[in-house]
């Protein structure tokens, strides 16, 4: 089988690039190894920036987030037994973020490329990718216990933090910069109400917790909890207590409990991690494929969308003119974004986790932290600014592009 652009991996990044090249005219191919129910029942992330909302409304797979997506103007952050409302919609000159699960984005994408005859194989396995400083990268993979080779003019590995494409890279290209934390994320996804209009991040003696949804009838919660942890050890009982004692606050708040479901139960080790560059020859990397960054500031997806749709106008450029200029600058482009997420995750973690429970001194300096962001309106507008995510047009620009208002 032969196609312009072969994409390895339907996740947000894969779908969304195979869209978006789609509505340029150029035709790809996606390869998925789960199948289509596994990837659209999967619950990861449920907060979208400004830009990602913007991008899939403009390119005509927006409607469903339209109708059930819930648009957000403030995040509440919860410490020493009070809440403390940031509002995003205020500090960021009417910006917002709207919470819509990752699965139903997935949903949404999957449907538009089906009815657009574009090619989806699911159960497919990419097992390698060949002949990358070719003109002609290959991409191996299994269907139905069979070999297979997808040849290409590109690669767009698009599979995630354990894909193959990055590890086809050869050794030596690659600069890794990584960090691991002494903590990791329980998640569940309860049957009850949000028992607040807004996200909650919470910082507590005991550890971080979040309060967040997915519908007004569906909470999704999360935990830190110890990366050795078996989730086993977690009863539901164990579960509500954590929570109840983390976020409880004096002025009284309840948190509504439900029956816990199967999905979405589960324990996320806490990881930074990017390489540089995100191209090799032919094969360009996108999403977790090339970085992830902790979820305390929500941006793991945000970034994969922004990278795909570097990609997408920079294959489109190659395509009208044959002029590779976008195409080498990709890495460049989207590292500047990747380490802009990188700092506001890792801010966002250090200031709401528990590190240390002996170390009193580091455990006043959080206090400190959250006590100035939300106090002083120029570090509550950082925090904002970053939340509902810096422009697209970040993007486009040189270093000295401003991230917020004119430069004039
Ligand atoms: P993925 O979604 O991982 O997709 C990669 C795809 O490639 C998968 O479908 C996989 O099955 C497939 N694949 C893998 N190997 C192969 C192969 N060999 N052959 C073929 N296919 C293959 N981000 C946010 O923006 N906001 C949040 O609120 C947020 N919360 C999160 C909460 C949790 C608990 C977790 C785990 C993540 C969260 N994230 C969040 C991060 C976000 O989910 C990821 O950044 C996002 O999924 C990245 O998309 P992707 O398309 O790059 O990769
Ligand atoms: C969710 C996940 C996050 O990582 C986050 O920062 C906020 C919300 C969520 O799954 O709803």
């Amino acid at each position: 089988m032969r196609t312009q652009v072969g994409i390895v991996g339907a996740g947000p990044a894969g779908l969304l690039l195979s869209h978006l090249l789609y509505l340029e005219g150029i035709e790809s191919v996606v390869l998925e190894s789960r199948s289509r129910d596994y990837v659209e029942a999967r619950i990861r992330a449920g907060v979208l920036e400004q830009g990602t909302v913007d991008l899939l409304t403009e390119t005509g797979v927006g409607d469903r987030m339209k109708k059930e997506g819930m648009v957000h103007h403030g995040i509440e952050l919860r410490f020493g037994g009070q809440g403390h409302r940031i509002d995003l919609h205020e500090l960021t000159e009417g910006r917002a973020i709207t919470v819509y699960g990752q699965h139903e984005v997935v949903k949404d994408l999957i449907a538009a490329r089906l009815e657009a005859g574009g090619e989806v194989i699911f159960e497919a396995e990419a097992v390698d990718v060949e002949s990358l400083d070719s003109q002609n990268p290959t991409v191996r993979y299994r269907k139905d216990g069979e070999d297979h080779e997808l040849r290409c003019d590109f690669v767009a590995g698009c599979d995630g933090f354990y894909g193959v494409s990055r590890d086809s890279i050869p050794e030596g290209v690659l600069t890794v910069y990584e960090r691991r934390y002494p903590f990791a994320w329980l998640g569940i996804l309860a049957e009850t109400p949000p028992s607040s209009e807004e996200l909650i991040y919470t910082y507590h003696e005991r550890g971080f917790a979040l309060h967040s949804m997915r519908s007004p009838e569906l909470t999704r919660l999360y935990i830190q909890c110890d990366p050795d942890d078996d989730i086993e050890d977690w009863s539901d009982e164990r579960i509500w207590e954590e929570l109840h004692a983390r976020l409880a606050t004096d002025e009284g708040w309840a948190l509504a409990e439900g029956p816990i479901r199967e999905e979405g139960r589960g324990i996320t080790p806490m990881r930074s991690y990017a390489v540089e560059p995100m191209q090799y020859g032919r094969l360009f990397l996108a999403g977790d494929a090339a970085h992830i960054v902790t979820p305390t500031g929500a941006k793991g997806m945000n970034l994969a969308v922004a990278d795909v749709r570097v990609l997408a106008r920079a294959l489109a450029g190659f395509y009208a003119s044959g002029q590779t200029e976008l195409l080498d600058r990709y890495s460049e482009t989207c590292m500047r974004r990747v380490w802009l997420a990188q700092r506001f995750s890792w801010w966002m973690t250090a200031m709401l986790h528990r590190f240390d429970s002996s170390d009193e001194f580091q455990h006043r300096l959080q206090l400190t932290e959250l006590d100035y962001v939300t106090s002083s309106r120029s570090a509550a507008k950082t925090l904002a600014e970053n939340y509902v995510g810096l422009p697209m047009d970040l993007d486009l620009g040189t270093a000295s592009t401003p991230v917020q208002g004119t430069s004039a």
